[in-house]
Formats: structure tokens, sequence, C-alpha cells
């Protein structure tokens, strides 16, 4: 049997995130994957073996809509197989400060949407300086 796997994201900035689009490497290993953007539908988890989540840190936080769709399905989220992807830059640090800092937004996190995923891996995320605005213009 096939096993089929919800990739739920949330982005900021990029257009499609790199996790996002790593989901074609879990088809060719053989499973159903549904991808979609946290906001621009609510999937069911219940209807998969397996869910992917994946969001980037601003200012400390992940994304509303994503928050609000793990708040809306965690029943069904904690009956399953989870992942969760937290896409930032602190991971980057050296700092023990700062890995302690990313550990309390992912509690922040699982305390508001009632949800702890099974795993959490900190993905390395990007300053893309040409989608900031401030910067645009400038030589
Ligand atoms: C305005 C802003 C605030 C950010 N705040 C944090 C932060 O508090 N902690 C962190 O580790 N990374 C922070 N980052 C880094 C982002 O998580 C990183 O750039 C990520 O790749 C953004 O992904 P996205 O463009 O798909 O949303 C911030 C980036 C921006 C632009």
């Amino acid at each position: 049997m096939t096993t089929s796997i919800l990739v739920v994201y949330a982005t900021t900035r990029a257009r499609r995130p790199k996790v996002a689009l790593r989901h074609d490497e879990l088809r060719l290993a053989g499973a159903e994957v549904d991808c979609l953007e946290a906001g621009t539908a609510d999937p069911r988890p219940e209807e998969y073996d397996a869910v992917i989540v994946a969001a980037s840190v601003h200012v400390s936080a992940f994304q509303r809509p994503v928050e609000q769709w793990a708040r809306r399905h965690a029943a069904a989220l904690r009956q399953r197989p989870t992942l969760f992807l937290a896409v930032c830059l602190a991971v980057l640090q050296q700092d023990p400060k700062a890995h302690a800092e990313l550990r309390q937004i992912v509690a922040r996190f699982t305390q508001k949407t009632v949800w702890t995923p099974a795993e959490v891996q900190f993905i390395p995320g990007a300053l893309r300086y040409s989608a900031y605005g401030c910067l645009r213009g400038s030589s």
C-alpha cells in the first residue's frame, strides 16, 4: 500500500520554499504527497498516513496561518507520525542562547497549537536581500 504524506508549509517571502519543493523527493521514494500552503487550503490530516509541517521563524514566531491550521487539526495530528521543520537563521549561530531561544519558539508554538510534533528539525534558512523592500533601489 502506498504511504500518503501531507506537507503543509508557511513562508513569508519565498514563493515556494525549498522544504516544500523537496516533496518531490518523497514522491520519487514512492509516497503519495500533497503539498499545500497554510492559509490557502484546509487539508485534513485524517486523510494521510503522516504529516510534515514546515514554517519559518520571523521575529521569534512562526506564521499565523500554520499556527491556526495546526491548532484546528491538533487532535488528528497527535494520532499520526509528524515532523515539524523550523526554518530559521539562529540555528547557524554557535551561541547556545540562540539555540535555547529556538527551542522556546517551538515550545510557544506547541503550547498555542496544543500539538507536539513527534520530531522537530531546525533547517538553516536564507536572507534574500533582494526581497526586502528597504533595500530595493539602493546601489
Ligand atoms: C524580518 C525577519 C525576521 C526574522 N526573524 C528571525 C528570528 O527571530 N529568528 C531566526 O532564527 N530567524 C529569523 N529570520 C530568518 C528567517 O527565518 C529566514 O530568513 C527564513 O529563511 C525565511 O523564510 P521565508 O522567506 O520562507 O519565510 C528572520 C527573517 C526576517 C526577514
